[in-house]
């Protein structure tokens, strides 16, 4: 009776000790790691608009794309989140209401099960790093976070591919995205008729949980919302800014079947959002510090109160 106690103490201390309540908890797990490799290679600088224009530094603002007919068509880059946004935001994870947590607030997710299912386009941001491949395709996930994306793949529906503007060139760190929405799976994935401006109009829309009037769109049209996942809730403001796009059906990729009587297959705005953490769950150290600085003392002091006796008798 008296070897039992002192091990019921040990256990205790085990359990509670701040390195497996770190263990338990994936955020602070994953800040134990080594450090990934640092995202940006320059100093980061953001010019006020909060990006740089790729226009001005030899590239472009539609992205490249293999095998179109004819040649050297490319999709608009319609939506930036601006690198004035949270610095927290600009990061591409899911933890510690990154990127990825951020799109999921707003219903879009990587890849189904991790297949990538589309072709791979690659873009020239004008940032020194030349002509990339696309850092990954998200999908509208049907308001399923687990298995949505693949609803998207089969049936169609809103997706974007991105690239993030950090070369040596034109660090901004801001967030470039090719946005549409494509037909489904059976119809090989072409985009619906005026898709490139209602994926980008309805992904705005869910964020702003407003209906975006496409057609009557202007450079000086402005909208704001919130969202939230995971604990944390963004607002965004988000302004529509002509000058980067052209208003044209030429040279865009499925031109023929995306522009409509009324739309040129892009009408030359890019949404430009600016994204502010509003809320965020409790964190880890503010977690850690009450429970070790006001409950562990009473709770250690009791227990040695209880138990020490039995230790030394
Ligand atoms: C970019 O994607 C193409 C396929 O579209 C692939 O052939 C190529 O290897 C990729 N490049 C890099 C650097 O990953
Ligand atoms: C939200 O996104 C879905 C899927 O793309 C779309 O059908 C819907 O119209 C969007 N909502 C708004 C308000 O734009
Ligand atoms: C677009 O503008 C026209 C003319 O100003 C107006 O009649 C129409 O209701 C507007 N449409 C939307 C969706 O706001
Ligand atoms: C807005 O668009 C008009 C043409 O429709 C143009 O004259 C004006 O310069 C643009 N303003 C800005 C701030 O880009
Ligand atoms: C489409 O773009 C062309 C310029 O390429 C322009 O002349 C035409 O008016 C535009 N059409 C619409 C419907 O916006
Ligand atoms: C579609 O784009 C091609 C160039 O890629 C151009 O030759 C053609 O005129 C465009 N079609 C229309 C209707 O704008
Ligand atoms: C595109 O150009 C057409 C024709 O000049 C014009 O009617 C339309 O308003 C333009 N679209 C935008 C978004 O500026």
């Amino acid at each position: 009776m008296a070897s039992a106690k002192p091990c019921a103490l040990c256990f205790l201390l085990i359990y509670i000790s701040p390195m497996a309540l770190a263990l338990d908890d994936p955020q602070i797990a994953s800040s134990l790691l080594p450090p990934t490799k640092p995202t940006f290679h320059s100093p980061r600088s953001v010019p006020s608009e909060g990006y740089y224009s790729p226009l001005s530094n030899g590239g472009s603002m539609l992205t490249i794309v293999d095998g179109t007919f004819p040649a050297g068509q490319g999709e608009p880059l319609n939506i930036i989140i601006s690198a004035n946004s949270d610095q927290a935001v600009l990061v591409d994870q899911e933890t510690d209401g990154g990127l990825r947590n951020y799109w999921l607030s707003f219903d879009y997710a990587g890849e189904c099960l991790g297949q990538h299912a589309g072709s791979q386009q690659a873009a020239n941001l004008g940032d020194g790093n030349g002509v990339l491949n696309e850092t990954d395709e998200i999908r509208y996930d049907y308001n399923d976070a687990q298995l949505g994306t693949c609803t998207e793949t089969i049936e169609g529906g809103g997706h974007f591919r991105y690239w993030t503007q950090n070369g040596p060139k034109a660090n901004s760190g801001a967030i470039f995205m090719a946005s549409s929405y494509e037909l489904p799976l059976t119809d090989g994935h072409d985009i619906v008729s005026n898709g490139y401006n209602l994926g980008r109009d309805w992904i705005i829309g869910n964020i702003t949980q407003t209906n975006i009037p496409t057609l009557n769109l202007t450079n000086s049209s402005t909208y704001s919302g919130t969202t939230s996942y995971g604990g944390y809730t963004y607002s965004t403001s988000v302004k529509y800014v002509s000058g980067l796009l052209q208003n044209t059906s030429v040279g865009i990729n499925h031109n023929l079947t995306v522009m409509t009587s009324s739309s040129n297959a892009t009408d030359g705005l890019v949404a430009v959002l600016e994204v502010k953490i509003t809320e965020k769950p409790a964190n880890s150290a503010d977690f850690l510090i009450p429970f070790l600085g006001w409950q562990l003392p009473p709770l250690l002091l009791l227990l040695f109160a209880t138990i020490l006796p039995f230790i030394y008798l």
